[in-house]
This record gives C-alpha cells, structure tokens and sequence, in this order.
C-alpha cells in the first residue's frame, strides 16, 4: 500500500447522536452529530464537539443543528456540511494528492430506498467516489464479534440517540427486525418532562442528558446504585433558582414508559423468528449495542423480560462503527454490503 494508494478508505457511522470514522482499523473521529452555522453567511462555524458546547446557548446570529432525527437525514444541506468537515480532519493528516475516498456507511434498518438516496447523496457530495451501505443491526453485530455469516442465529439490540433496532441474522442476513423511534432522545425528552412535571424546573436537553448519562436507569432496583444527581434550574412559576436532588430510580420511572415500547419491539421479533434460530439465541443471548446500552439495569430488565441472556457488548458506543469497520475491510467478502441504489 503506502504512498501509491490512491484510494482512502473510511468506515463512517452516520448517527443521530453521534458520528465516528474509522480509518486504518482505528477510530480517528467520534464527535457529537452536530454543526454550528453563521445565520446570515451560512457558513459553518463549529462541528461535533465544540458545537455541541453552543448547542443551545446560541445567540440569533448563530444556530445550530442536529442534521439526523430519528436515525435519518432530516437536513440535508447540513448533513453534507458535516460530513465534509469531518472528512477533512481524517484527509489532512494524509497525503498531498487527494485519494479518492471509498466509504462503508451504516443506515437504518427501516430506512426507505429515499433514505438511503439521501445519505448516499450526502456521501457524494462531501467526496465520496465509491461508496457502500450496511444495515446497522449488521453492523452491530459484526462490531460485537458474532459470526454473522454463519447458519446460527445471532440477536442485536442497537439502541441509538433517535432508533432502536432489534434484529436476528444469520447467514449473513437480517431474518426479523424491528426498528422503532424509540431510543436516546426520547429518553432525554422524557427526563426533560418528568423534571418539568414533578419538580417545576425547567431544564435544558443537554442537562437531561447528562442527568440520564449519570443516573439512567431501566429497574428501579440497582445492585450498584449511582449516587444522587443535583441540578438547580428556574422554577417555572417563580423563575426563582430551585435546587433539586434526583434518584436513578424517579428516572427509572421518567423512562417507563419509553422501555416498555422497547420490551414490546423485543417480544415482537422474538415471536416472529423462526424456532431453529429462537434455540439459537436461548444459546448464544442476545447482544446489546449502542449508546443507549448503557442505561442501567437495562440488560437486566430485558432479560427479565424475554426470559433469555443478555450481554452488553464491549465499547457499546463504538460498536457499530467498529463493525462497519470490519465490514469495510472485508468488503469483498460480505455480500450483505449493499453498493446504494
Ligand atoms: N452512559 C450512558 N447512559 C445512557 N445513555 C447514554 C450513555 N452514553 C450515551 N448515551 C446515549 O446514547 C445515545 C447515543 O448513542 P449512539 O452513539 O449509539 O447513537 P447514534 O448512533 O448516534 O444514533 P442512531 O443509531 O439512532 O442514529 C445518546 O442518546 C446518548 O445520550
Ligand atoms: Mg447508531
């Protein structure tokens, strides 16, 4: 390889939540799916982390967007600002004559042939030349090292900032999935309300996040209870300061009502597979991945629930891009990579 290669190749998990590359089998970019735009120039004025840190706090010169909802493109043009920033801190560090760029890029597993348009667009246009797609269930479970291609069946969870998906593959295919809009934001969303309902204190998306990050919990029964969380924010009649301590288990109950749509999506694919791959998975356990894997409690209470093992998979935040990498590399092989539409 070395200094004739002309072709780059990138592995890019396009998230909601989150966007990684990966480069050479390494992460070399995991940043917050967001961009800061001048109002009046358009033109970009931060990405991923140090616009997450205006998120919010915007003047109305500056605005700032999360191009994904829902685990799809709901801003097109910002989407492909994004990625062109993105791409470019991985393309500085390489050579002078610009390589053309080969990508792997993961999408939903209920994104409509629309959907996949717009992120193979997107790709194009921020340099892409020879670009491929692969279901992010697929990719999950390649990052969590399971044998997708062989005749077994292997269950994913990939809970996300704006999808969940649940699938059962084998053979290198998806056999029964699920994906619903449930995940991440609606979690943060639901601590937002529940803060704003019970404690009349109005608190920023950012802050709930944080609060589900520390203290999210899916029992209200921990065997390593996190420590209290302490927020202060206006109280929504006086707009006085009110401090308030929160238990992981009022969140517990703030997300009930989102886990048990996430319950309904798990018992609804396990009721549809296939009894030889049903075996398989009373074997083997199901895998979870995705940012929203690290809620507490949460392989716990879908194994309650389902009555089957459940194992978080490692680094469940990298997951997917880890396989998506692997996917990349093995481009040849797997014949489940799709070449877009
Ligand atoms: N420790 C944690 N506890 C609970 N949730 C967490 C934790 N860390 C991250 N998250 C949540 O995980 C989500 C991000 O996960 P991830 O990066 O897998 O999503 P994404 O790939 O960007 O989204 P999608 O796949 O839906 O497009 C965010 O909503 C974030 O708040
Ligand atoms: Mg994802």
């Amino acid at each position: 390889m070395g200094f004739f290669s002309l072709t780059q190749e990138l592995a890019i998990d396009l998230g909601t939540a989150n966007t990684l590359i990966i480069y050479n089998g390494k992460v070399v970019v995991d940043e917050p799916s967001i961009v800061a735009l001048d109002v009046h120039t358009g033109k970009v004025m931060a990405i991923g982390q140090q616009a997450r840190q205006m998120h919010e706090r915007t003047n109305p010169n500056i605005k700032t967007i999360r191009p994904l909802k829902d685990g799809v493109i709901a801003d097109f043009s910002a989407t492909e600002l994004m990625l062109r920033g993105l791409i470019k801190k991985v393309r500085t560090t390489s050579s002078m004559f610009a390589p053309s760029l080969c990508m792997v890029i993961c999408i939903p597993s209920g994104s409509t042939n629309v959907e996949i348009r717009a992120v193979r667009d997107s790709a194009e246009h921020a340099g892409g030349r020879d670009i491929y797609m692969i279901f992010e269930p697929m990719a999950a479970a390649l990052g969590a090292g399971l044998d997708v291609e062989a005749p077994e069946g292997n269950m994913v969870i990939d809970i996300g900032g704006g999808t969940s998906e649940i699938a059962c593959i084998s053979l290198g295919g998806i056999v029964c999935s699920e994906s619903i809009n449930v995940a991440g934001d609606v979690f943060t969303a639901d601590i937002q309300n529940y803060v704003r309902q019970q404690h009349n204190i109005r608190i920023g998306e950012r802050t709930a996040e944080d609060i589900k990050c520390a203290i999210g919990a899916a029992v209200s029964e921990l065997d390593e209870e996190p420590e209290d969380y302490v927020i202060t924010g206006p109280n929504m009649l006086t707009a006085l300061p009110q401090t308030v301590t929160l238990s992981y288990n009022e969140i517990a109950y703030a997300l009930e009502k989102s886990l048990v749509k996430l319950d309904a999506a798990l018992m609804k694919v396990l009721e549809a597979m296939p009894p030889e791959l049903y075996a398989d998975i009373v074997k083997n356990g199901i895998y979870l991945a995705g940012g929203g894997a690290l809620i507490k409690g949460l392989d716990k209470r879908l194994s309650n629930k389902c009555g089957l093992p459940v194992h978080i998979a490692e680094d469940p935040l990298r997951a997917i891009a880890r396989g998506t990498g692997i996917a990349m590399k093995n481009r040849d092989k797997f014949s489940f990579l799709m070449r877009g539409i």
